[in-house]
């Protein structure tokens, strides 16, 4: 009876045979992790829809990276929060942005820590759409000389990768060509490649004062609905010479992450976005569910679903809890 079945069990009998045929570990290798600057002196906010989470201002910034050296994660992910607003989002590729001034800040203090820019305008324009506008509507080409701007201004200050996160046609061409000009030929791009029109991005859009002000993101971020179009989205990325491919949302599209894993060789990157940290902290706070279990379940499941790298509101803790 007993060589009619298969007994999978045998490799799960205990905590450490289970550890040796593990396929997928997280590690703090493995995270980048989000911050929101803010104006102004002693600020730290936590941002109301996603508890834990801090808009802060330079002045605790160093602390802040120290502190996350320490914990052993080695990149962080910057986005300014302005004071002020116009029309073309200047205040992203002026010298003097938050941004910049956060990046020359933490290059100067926490330097063995990586520096990713988000290279966006939607937290600089007055309307929160991620270009300029005209006819209603965001006008790519117009918006990709911006958009240039900003990230030559990003490497300037020191970034270590530009992270472009507007999905204008011809994004990284436009980019890659400015940065190269400019000297930075061996800063990569980190391209936001396929970027779905998400309500998971909700959270985000208080942290960061960026939600449109008038209609929505579906002209420029893609269908949740399309999965073809992803590989199309991250062939042209990787065609104008992305260095890496993100896929956000992560954890209802894992789906797209495999195949955009199985389809490009170039380092993926799971965004691990703001309506899924709510959602398991709002969990986690009610006391419906085992916070800590989880986001390893989770997180481990982006890896295995082909992410080598995941930006997560979760990696101070993740690294907490690796280093318990
Ligand atoms: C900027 C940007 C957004 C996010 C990252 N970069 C917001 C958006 O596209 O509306 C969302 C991140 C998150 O939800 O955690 N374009």
């Amino acid at each position: 009876m007993t060589n009619n079945f298969k007994r999978h069990r045998r490799l799960r009998s205990s905590a450490a045979m289970r550890s040796m045929v593990r396929e997928n570990k997280l590690t703090t290798d493995d995270l980048i992790y989000p911050i929101f600057i803010v104006e102004g002196e002693n600020v730290i906010n936590e941002v109301p829809s996603m508890p834990g989470v801090f808009q802060i201002s330079l002045d605790r910034v160093v602390d802040e990276m120290r502190e996350l050296n320490a914990l052993g994660v080695h990149a962080v992910i910057i986005f300014g929060v302005p004071n002020e607003k116009d029309e073309h989002g200047t205040g992203a590729f002026v010298n003097g942005g938050i941004v910049q001034k956060a990046t020359r800040l933490i290059k100067k203090e926490v330097p063995e820590l990586l520096v990713v820019a988000d290279t966006c305008l939607c937290e600089y324009t007055s309307h929160g759409h991620c270009g300029v506008i005209h006819n209603d509507d965001v006008d790519n080409d117009e918006s990709l000389t911006l958009l240039a701007k900003t990230a030559v201004s990003q490497a300037e200050a020191g970034a270590d990768i530009i992270a472009p996160s507007n999905m204008m046609d011809g994004y990284v061409t436009v980019i890659r060509q400015a940065l190269d000009e400019a000297g930075y030929t061996s800063i990569p791009i980190m391209a936001y490649a396929v970027k779905y029109a998400s309500s998971f991005y909700g959270p985000f859009r208080d942290a960061a004062d960026s939600t449109p002000q008038f209609g929505d993101r579906k002209t420029y971020q893609m269908d949740p609905a399309n999965r073809q179009e992803a590989l199309r989205e991250a062939a042209s990325d990787i065609e104008e010479g992305a260095d890496f491919l993100i896929v956000k949302p992560a954890m209802s599209y894992l789906d797209i992450v495999r195949d955009v894993k199985n389809n490009f060789n170039a380092p993926i990157v799971a965004y691990n976005v703001s309506g899924e940290y709510a959602m398991v902290k709002a969990a986690a706070l009610k006391g419906w569910i085992d916070e800590k279990e989880l986001v390893f379940e989770k997180l481990t499941a982006m890896k295995r679903a082909g992410a080598d790298l995941i930006i997560t509101y979760f990696a101070k803790d993740i690294a907490k809890w690796l280093n318990e």
